[in-house]
């Protein structure tokens, strides 16, 4: 394997963010059912991790989009792979993502969500690298800003690898 990892967030730090951010969910919710939309497959880790945190009623759906691009990067033209299964309209949705890079595909996500009419419309997101943004996007809960730096781990892949990692690390390419 030519590339190495390093550990960047420890799996114990991770996983305290994540109790964190459910319980801000569950406060910021309270008397409501929140509707958590997973973005396919990078978010799949985070969404399972947080929605055991969330003490509200929770309801679950997945959506997966590619964008064209190499493997490092994204081009802006988002694909639909897969659809939701379930209408949100009228729903308190909740979109829950790996991480927010360029900004792009989330952009794209979000606006597409919104014509489908849901009650009101947040992002999560694990990690954001807010300095590499071409495109806008509000972020409503973020788990770690985290350097220009491209990582793996907590459902992040390199070539499809590395999702598996229960922490989130540094590539180094040698
Ligand atoms: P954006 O459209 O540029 O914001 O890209 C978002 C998507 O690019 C994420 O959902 C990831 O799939 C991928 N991505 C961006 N940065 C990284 C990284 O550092 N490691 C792994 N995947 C990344
Ligand atoms: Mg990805």
């Amino acid at each position: 394997m030519p590339e190495k990892i390093k550990i960047l967030l420890s799996e114990a730090e991770v996983d305290q963010r994540i109790h964190a951010i459910g319980e801000e969910i569950s406060r910021d919710y309270a008397g409501k059912q929140v509707h958590l939309v997973c973005v396919l497959k990078g978010g799949a880790f985070f969404m399972c991790e947080l929605a055991k945190r969330i003490s509200i009623p929770v309801s679950l759906d997945f959506m997966s989009v590619s964008s064209y691009g190499g493997a490092t990067s994204s081009s802006g033209i988002v694909r639909i792979v897969k659809d939701l299964d379930e209408s949100i309209d009228g729903k308190d949705v909740i979109v829950v993502e790996d991480i927010v890079d360029s900004g792009r595909t989330l952009n794209y996500l979000l606006s597409l969500l919104k014509e489908r009419k849901p009650a009101s419309l947040r992002l999560c997101t694990l990690l954001d690298k807010p300095t590499r943004r071409v495109e806008a996007v509000q972020v409503d809960y973020t788990g770690f800003p985290i350097p220009d730096k491209f990582v793996v781990g907590y459902g992040l892949d390199f070539d499809q690898k590395y999702r598996n990692l229960p922490y989130i690390g540094v590539v180094e390419f040698e």
